[in-house]
């Protein structure tokens, strides 16, 4: 009789931090990570260590921090994992990184495919077999805790793959993670794939079979179900599914169905469904990467009933057009909380409500700047203050900082942008410089101070509640310039990428908030250049040192 409990392996920051423009600093990593510990997540797959030093100190930090238990925790340890090719260089990184956490994981992985064993990999499949065998074993020499990936399982032969997975299990491999790596199936056969496997695999029962889907065709989720159905007791998910191209199967939409449709299902995860709106938008801040109005349970959209047919019937019974209750998945945007005469003991109890623990001085600012907002707008909500706070603390070290702006612009003149920053030294910067509108003119006058080559790819607008005299979000994504440090390793095709940051800044003055926006995710670029933090300088990180000396390609 199979267990009852599917297991939430989330790879936000691995696979979901490896789409395009989705580049976190370690700091950010860290508190993604604290987050899905909160939310009781099982497994988290915290990187690539192999990937760059950067990959590789954040995996540690999180092994060491997340992966083992705190002073007051009320959540369990989950498993830290980090991922690894099959090469001993690899796993030895992700030895490195993982073996600190209370419960670690090295998951490597192979292709199967005839196509990736042709052309990517240039081996036979008799090759593959014994490079699956002798790295499985290494890596489990190392570790007690192995998960092995055939990489595009979708399009393997299903007899070579149970091959595979049988040498895997031999070899020591305890979850077997069976990969839709470029989404090509669809629900029927994935979920046949998966029994397949269950039928024919020797010692199939000894090992938690795992599903890790892609979404190219819109059905991760349904494939990852399927799998589910047919006997798979892990789920590979990232939060709000972002990942490589079309992403991942979404963490959200998994939990919810599962919890939703519990009657069909007759499975459970271990996940608080209370923190994935929390997390959704703490993911969307931190990566740069808006959720879609529409998205199923997170998108601004998912609960909002807009055809009067439907508001009708919602007024009559909740239960007509809402199969899931806004409250289930922590949906609370509108909800008001406070108002101009509102004291420091409320605004403290409500940020406590909230979940944000803040420090004495951290619990200043942040009173500061919601009685400034309450000076401009009428009713605070609990999505004001999440902003507020994210703005506040989800922000890199400020190398410089933004003090001053003004602008002018119209149809009358020149669009004219002057600003003062102040750098981490105490040094203060004026500039003014011209604009095809007033966005161009600000990022050009900061551009001419800061001096860090980059490309704006992206700059998005979002109202962070509704009326005239709501906040403005803004996030920009930036390429950064050519330095090696800026480039780290594709897990998938050996390729250096160059990174892409993602920034972030919340003002009721759109321009403002883009200012802020486009200084944070320039202060990321520096940060992870290394050039300006002293803690995270080559010469002075110790893990960074390491890193070179054993794995450095
Ligand atoms: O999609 C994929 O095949 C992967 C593997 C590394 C598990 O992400
Ligand atoms: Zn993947």
């Amino acid at each position: 009789m199979q267990d009852q409990y599917v297991r939430i392996f989330d790879t936000t920051l691995r696979d979901g931090e490896q789409s395009p423009g989705a580049s976190l600093t370690s700091n950010e990593k860290l508190m993604i990570a604290r987050a899905l510990a909160r939310m009781n997540v099982d497994v988290i797959e915290a990187g690539f260590p192999a990937a760059s030093p950067d990959d590789l100190a954040a995996v540690k930090k999180i092994a060491m921090e997340v992966g083992n238990p705190q002073p007051g925790q009320g959540h369990k340890v989950p498993i830290i994992c980090g991922l690894a090719r099959a090469s001993q260089k690899d796993i030895d990184a992700a030895w490195e990184a993982v073996q600190h956490a209370q419960k670690a994981r090295i998951h490597t992985f192979l292709a199967t495919s005839p196509i990736h064993m042709k052309y990517k990999l240039k081996m036979e499949p008799q090759a593959v077999l014994q490079r699956v065998e002798e790295m499985v074993s290494y890596a489990r020499s190392l570790c007690t805790d192995i998960e092995f990936s055939p990489e595009d399982a979708g399009r393997s032969e299903a007899k070579f793959l149970y091959q595979v997975l049988e040498v895997a299990i031999k070899a020591g491999a305890t979850t077997l993670n069976i990969p839709d790596t470029v989404g090509y199936t669809i629900p029927e056969e994935f979920g046949a794939l998966i029994a397949g496997i269950r039928k024919n695999v020797t010692g199939i029962d000894g090992v938690i079979l795992s599903v890790h889907c892609h979404d190219d065709l819109g059905l991760a989720t349904a494939n990852t179900i399927a799998g589910i159905q047919a006997g798979a007791r892990q789920a590979e998910v990232t939060i709000n599914g972002i990942g490589e191209r079309a992403g991942n199967t979404s963490h959200e939409e998994v939990v919810m169905a599962l919890n939703t449709r519990r009657q069909v299902f007759d499975l459970e995860t271990g996940i608080d469904t209370t923190q994935l709106t929390r997390i959704s938008r703490l993911v969307s801040t931190l990566t740069g990467i808006p959720v879609q109005p529409n998205k199923a349970i997170v998108g601004a959209n998912a609960f909002a009933h807009e055809a009067g047919i439907h508001q009708d019937g919602m007024l009559k019974h909740q239960e007509t057009y809402e199969i899931m209750r806004p409250d289930m998945v922590g949906e609370v945007q509108s909800r008001l909380v406070l108002g101009k005469h509102s004291g420091r003991h409320a605004f403290k109890k409500n940020m406590e409500t909230l979940g944000f623990e803040l420090n004495e001085s951290d619990l200043e600012q942040a009173f500061e700047r919601f009685k400034n907002l309450a000076d401009n707008k009428k009713n605070i909500t609990e999505a004001d203050l999440e902003a507020i706070i994210s703005d506040q603390i989800y922000q890199p070290l400020e190398v410089f900082r933004l003090e001053g702006l003004q602008v002018s612009c119209g149809t009358m003149g020149m669009p004219t942008a002057t600003v003062r920053l102040r750098d981490i030294n105490g040094k203060e910067y004026i500039n003014a410089a011209l604009g095809t509108g007033p966005v161009d003119a600000v990022f050009t006058a900061i551009n001419q101070v800061v001096k860090v080559t980059n490309t704006l790819l992206e700059y998005n607008v979002n109202s962070i509640t509704e009326g005239i005299d709501a906040m403005g979000h803004v996030s920009v994504r930036l390429q950064a310039e050519n330095g090696s440090t800026l480039k780290r390793q594709s897990p998938q095709n050996n390729q250096l990428s160059q990174r892409t940051f993602g920034g972030h800044g919340v003002d009721t003055d759109i321009i403002v908030a883009s200012a802020k926006a486009f200084l944070s995710g320039l202060n990321k670029i520096l940060v992870a250049s290394g050039k300006h933090d002293p803690a995270q300088s080559k010469e002075n990180n110790q893990p960074v040192k390491d890193y070179y000396e054993k794995f450095a390609v």
